[in-house]
């Protein structure tokens, strides 16, 4: 069973094939049960409120058996481990685990389920980043040649950990802007085209000159922990300083676009009046995010092989009209092989 750990997982051909699966999960008022006779586990061990509730409706509407773990209530809390808490789910049948942690890097072991990842501390949240492309993708047609600015905490970001390491092989050119403070490490992503300090630049032009900017929220319960903490931004000063205000949003181009993964702290990173602004993407994020958890979950429940896992990773700048060209017209349930718990791909028959 294949893991979903990175966004490094995804390659461009399959990023396609589950956005066309998104796209028909999405058409369809009543989806297929392709997870049905599957058992999906969420384990979340910090919190969360978009990504949780459309992983367990995406699992429950494809007629899956969900299986909710705090992990505060779990072994994990007697100083069991990760990779124990995984075995011990495959060892009583779960297929599929979805997993929130505060460890950087998931770690599967040799037993494991499939495991999606819902985000791993600092590191990545691969399917956000999956969601997000889709949404550019959406409002622009395309992703090859975007200019998307990624603008705040770069450093304790596992979002744009997994943008900066997705995107670029799309096609899409990231400019990345922070306070110093929160900068992080070039050589960690290289993918990024340029990343720059907010107090070296003028963001009025760095919003003119893109189509779309994702603002991400300071992970302030992050900060505590970090070298630079004295350094860093306060709430109180964050918005004038560094953050989406109405007057800086006005160098915004009006077919530019406006992301955030959520949660949007409005007054913070971004000013509360831009909440009805006709750019801003961030409800149609929450939307998509159900769909594109519903694909991921069946391509890690084995019922759909994204074409073909990471066979074209890392060739970027992917041919959308060629990708398109080897996905099936439409999609049609996958039947099922009794005995093996295998399934045939519905794009692969
Ligand atoms: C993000 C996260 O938890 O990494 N939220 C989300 O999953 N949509 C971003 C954040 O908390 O700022």
């Amino acid at each position: 069973m294949p893991h979903f750990l990175s966004a490094e997982d995804f390659s461009p051909r399959s990023v396609y094939a589950l956005f066309r699966l998104a796209g028909e999960l999405r058409a369809r008022q009543e989806p297929p049960k392709l997870l049905s006779g599957r058992s999906v586990a969420l384990l979340f061990g910090e919190p969360s409120t978009r990504t949780r509730l459309s992983f367990s409706l995406a699992a429950t509407r494809l007629g899956a058996e969900v299986l909710t773990l705090d992990e505060r209530l779990t072994s994990r809390a007697k100083g069991e481990t990760l990779a124990d808490t995984l075995e011990v789910l495959a060892l009583l049948g779960v297929d599929v685990a979805v997993v929130r942690t505060s460890e950087d890097v998931i770690r599967p072991p040799a037993l494991s389920p499939s495991v999606v990842s819902a985000g791993s501390g600092t590191g990545e949240h691969p399917t956000q980043a999956l969601l997000d492309a889709w949404t550019l993708y959406e409002a622009f047609g395309r992703l090859e040649g975007l200019r998307l600015l990624v603008l705040g905490d770069l450093r304790h970001s596992r979002v744009f950990g997994s943008h900066a390491r997705l995107l670029p092989r799309l096609g899409v050119r990231i400019t990345a802007a922070a306070p110093r403070a929160w900068l992080g490490r070039e050589e960690d992503l290289p993918g990024v085209a340029e990343r720059v300090a907010l107090e070296d630049v003028s963001l009025e032009d760095l919003l003119a000159s893109a189509d779309a900017v994702l603002v991400l929220r300071p992970q302030w319960e992050r900060h505590a922990h970090s070298a630079d903490a004295p350094a860093s931004p306060t709430p109180a000063s964050y918005l004038e300083r560094y953050g989406l205000t109405k007057a800086r949003a006005r160098a915004l181009r009006p077919e530019s676009r406006i992301l955030h993964p959520g949660p949007v702290t409005w007054g913070v990173e971004i000013d509360p009046s831009l909440r009805e602004d006709p750019r801003i993407l961030v409800r149609r994020q929450v939307e998509n995010g159900l769909y594109v958890r519903m694909a991921v979950l069946v391509a890690a429940g084995g019922n759909f092989e994204p074409c073909g896992g990471g066979a074209v990773a890392g060739e970027g700048n992917a041919d959308v009209e060629a990708l398109g060209g080897d996905l099936p017209p439409s999609f049609e349930p996958p039947v099922r092989e009794e005995g093996n718990r295998a399934f045939s791909s519905p794009f692969h028959r």
